[in-house]
């Protein structure tokens, strides 16, 4: 297959980029162009995978640009790009409706004019808000707690029209906070290991949420199964290990897993406005299970250490840091 990936610079997407490279689909990458000419995550991915892998530079909000590339024998388009950050959507927001919605409209539009054989765009489980069931299916009622999660709620029936009104053959893939090497130093498990490779005290926002954390290896896997596949097209289908753990807990258990005896402070300026905090997430995977016959690999708590010791080693390296500011707190 000849699989477009956009935000394939990024931290899910460096990964898949590499995987799909393995299983030998032919890999466009589009990157988001800067200045600096820099492939992010990209650069630093196996050297004879990434010669395989056709980088481009764009920026998903040029329509003009999107449908040159979507035009060139692309089969399948995985759509990764996307802003991210909670607490920057409450300073940003336009450029989140930019880049989450009015970006998936071009690549929407595009595909639907060239025949693409399957788009495959990614959604989030912050979608959700706080979950009134537990777990959580793919039925539950969507609620916008931030404007990270209105962008992408908005983004994700964007893209359900586009099967609907125009049989284009869409899924929307969902997955719960994916966690591994290369993400964000803002989020939480780089943030907490990071802190404690540095310092004994923890400064952390709300302590109390609890979150269903999934190895990057398996959100992959959950796109991999997306590809080849009928059954999921209109479809929305959780990506989530079915574990739940508070950041609490999980401090304490990168604690244990490091070596190192840490107090934990939640800090004010690190804490959401309190109607805008997920309090819960754990996902059912039923229906990955029986559509795209995907399921953890690392589940439980001991699938989840397993992923989480993976994590802290590929931290601990010194040249892996260098990417990071890890001594700046910033949304
Ligand atoms: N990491 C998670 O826990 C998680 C959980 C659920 C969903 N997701 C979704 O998965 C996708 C990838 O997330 P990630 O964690 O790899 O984040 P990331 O920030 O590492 O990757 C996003 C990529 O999109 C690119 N991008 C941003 N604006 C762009 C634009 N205008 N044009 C082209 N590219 C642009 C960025 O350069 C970046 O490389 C996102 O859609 C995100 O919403 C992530």
């Amino acid at each position: 297959m000849n699989v477009l990936i956009t935000g394939s610079e990024g931290f899910i997407g460096s990964h898949l980029a590499e995987a799909l490279v393995r299983k030998g689909h032919n890999v466009k990458a589009l990157v988001l162009y800067n200045s600096f000419n820099s492939w992010g995550w990209l650069e630093q991915i196996d050297k004879n995978i990434l010669k395989n892998i056709e980088v481009i530079t764009g920026d998903v909000r040029d329509e003009y640009l999107i449908r040159k590339i979507i035009k060139k024998r692309i089969d399948v388009v995985i759509n990764l790009a996307a802003l991210i950050g909670i607490p920057y959507s409450y300073r940003a927001s336009k450029s989140y409706l930019d880049t989450n919605v009015y970006g998936l409209l071009n690549i929407l539009n595009a595909c639907k004019d060239f025949g693409i054989k399957k788009i495959i765009h990614t959604s989030t489980s912050e979608v959700y808000g706080t979950p009134k069931i537990i777990p959580i299916t793919e039925s539950h009622p969507v609620s916008g707690q931030s404007p990270y999660a209105a962008s992408k709620i908005a983004a994700d029936q964007l893209a359900l029209s586009y099967e609907k009104s125009f049989n284009l053959p869409v899924t929307v893939l969902r997955p719960f906070n994916t966690f591994g090497p290369r993400q964000s130093a803002r989020a939480i498990i780089p943030t907490i290991i990071t802190q404690i490779l540095r310092s004994n005290t923890l400064k952390l926002g709300s302590l109390f949420p609890t979150r269903d954390l999934t190895y990057v290896e398996d959100t992959v896997a959950g796109f991999i199964n997306s590809i080849n596949n009928k059954k999921n097209i209109g479809e929305i289908i959780n990506i989530g290990s079915g574990f739940e753990i508070s950041i609490k807990k999980l401090s304490e258990i990168i604690s244990k897993l490091m070596n190192k005896k840490i107090i934990i402070k939640s800090h004010k300026e690190r804490i959401r406005p309190k109607n805008s905090e997920v309090k819960r997430l754990l996902a059912s995977t039923k229906k990955a299970k029986k559509i795209i016959n995907w399921k953890p690999k690392y589940s439980g708590k001991k699938g989840f250490e397993h992923g989480l010791k993976k994590t802290i080693h590929w931290f601990s390296k010194k040249e892996n840091l260098k990417f990071y500011k890890t001594n700046i707190f910033n949304d």
